[in-house]
């Protein structure tokens, strides 16, 4: 049983302390919005999450988890820091340290003993090096402590069983001690644990978001292709992907990514190449090809319905991905915001996005169920491949719409059936 306190209750933060709690540590989640604890200390859990209700509530009443607005509270009682901060982008793409900072000087003036101090949160390489100043700065009683990298790689909407069964681990470490106690604290998930030096724990993490953004951008490239040539994406895809070398993740094409994590980790990357002296070219362009993705999907939208202004469209899924709820950077945002500039009066529906959506789109009417959408509507664009549209009934959604058009963005039906049914049937790169 280790003694943990997590400082920051964001996704990462929240998922860690629950997770370790479940794995039988004593955590302490640290956060300074009251309001937030306050809502976590009666059980109510900000994020939807699978299975993370029932973590935190279980093992709040154990005792193992608990909350506090207090970085003293829980620093005077833990051997292990995590700093699970934000670290959102700046106008120029580098991620903003300033909380890091400031709770790194927190921490450090109320060490009263040997502490290991370990950033969770996305940061650019050598940020090891100034949480390590600032703590010698503001370490008063002069105790030992250890700085050490240990970057996350949940995903949203799985980030439960991610963090219980990681393909591997990152600990980036100086010394034999803050490496003892992290081989220690993460035993008991049994996953492969990659011991490095801290800069290349902390590059590790921009560099495996980097790459499969890149193996997305290129499935999304290939499917441009595709279109030119009358080839299929699917088909390419599939032989390439079982290449182990290559691999099938990762290689879907449809409107680009979005999210919190991609479209930021590569910005700050190029930044954090180009602040080094590199030129990371190659990620400037992984880029481009994601932007165009979406600005290609609305032209398609327009093309297929020749004019846009006054038809009506529906727009089916909000979120950016399916499973979650979270909207941030979600391709949905700047294609209806297309839809809407040229005319078009848009219906939306989510399954779990629409509490979310109502507070960010403005001027479309949200539906209750895929239905209600598809009423009277003269095209359906599918914007996120959740499984209820999957087992959509197409000849009750053909016979309400006003037109059977449909716009397929994530490839989730297959073209030949579509006509079957009587579709005018668009998708990526078939
Ligand atoms: C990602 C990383 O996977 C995770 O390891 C890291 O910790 C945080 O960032 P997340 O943002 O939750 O996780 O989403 P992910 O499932 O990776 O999807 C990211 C985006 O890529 C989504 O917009 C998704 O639609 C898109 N995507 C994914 C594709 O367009 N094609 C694919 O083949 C896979």
């Amino acid at each position: 049983m280790k003694k943990v306190c997590i400082i920051g209750t964001g996704y990462v933060g929240l998922v860690t302390g629950a997770c370790l709690a479940e794995m039988k540590d004593r955590v302490i989640c640290v956060d300074s919005d009251a309001e937030k604890v306050k809502m976590l200390k009666r059980g109510k859990v900000p994020i939807y999450e699978p299975g993370l209700d029932e973590i935190i509530i279980r093992n709040f009443k154990a005792g193992r988890l608990s909350f506090t607005t207090s970085i003293a509270e829980g620093v005077k009682s833990s051997e292990i820091i995590f700093i699970a901060v934000s670290t959102p982008p700046k106008q120029d793409g580098t991620a903003d340290l300033s909380s890091v900072a400031i709770v790194a000087r927190a921490v450090a003036e109320n060490m009263d003993g040997y502490r290991l101090i370990v950033d969770k949160s996305t940061v650019p390489v050598k940020t090891g090096e100034k949480v390590a100043e600032t703590i010698k700065r503001y370490n008063k009683k002069n105790v030992d402590f250890d700085i050490a990298s240990n970057p996350e790689f949940l995903r949203e909407g799985s980030a439960v069983d991610d963090t219980m069964h990681p393909d591997r681990i990152v600990i980036g470490v100086s010394s034999k001690r803050a490496a003892k106690i992290l081989r220690e604290l993460y035993a008991p998930l049994k996953a492969p644990i990659i011991e490095t030096d801290i800069k290349s724990a902390e590059i590790i993490k921009h560099a495996s978001n980097s790459f499969l953004a890149l193996k997305i951008s290129f499935a999304n490239a290939l499917a441009q292709m595709c279109e030119l040539a009358g080839a299929n994406i699917m088909e390419v895809i599939a032989g390439m992907g079982l290449d182990k070398r290559i691999g099938r993740a990762f290689l879907n094409a449809g409107i680009g990514y979005g999210g919190s994590c991609f479209p930021k980790d590569v910005a700050a990357f190029i930044k954090i190449a180009e602040e080094l002296g590199y030129d990371f070219e190659l990620l400037r362009i992984v880029e481009k090809i994601n932007r165009e993705q979406r600005v290609r999907f609305v032209k398609k939208i327009e093309e297929t319905l020749w004019i846009v202004k006054d038809k009506t469209i529906g727009i089916l899924g909000l979120a950016f991905k399916p499973n979650t709820d979270d909207m941030r950077s979600a391709p949905s945002l700047d294609i209806i915001a297309q839809l809407q500039h040229e005319g078009a009066a848009v219906k939306v529906y989510d399954p779990q996005a629409m509490a979310v959506a109502r507070k960010l789109l403005k001027g479309v009417r949200f539906c209750k169920n895929p239905y209600e959408v598809a009423q009277g509507s003269d095209a359906l664009v599918v914007v996120t491949e959740w499984d209820e549209f999957k087992n959509l009934n197409l000849a009750r959604v053909r016979k309400i719409m006003n037109h059977p058009i449909i716009i397929d963005g994530r490839n989730i039906f297959d073209p030949a059936t579509m006509e079957e049914k009587g579709f005018i049937y668009k998708s990526v790169g078939r």
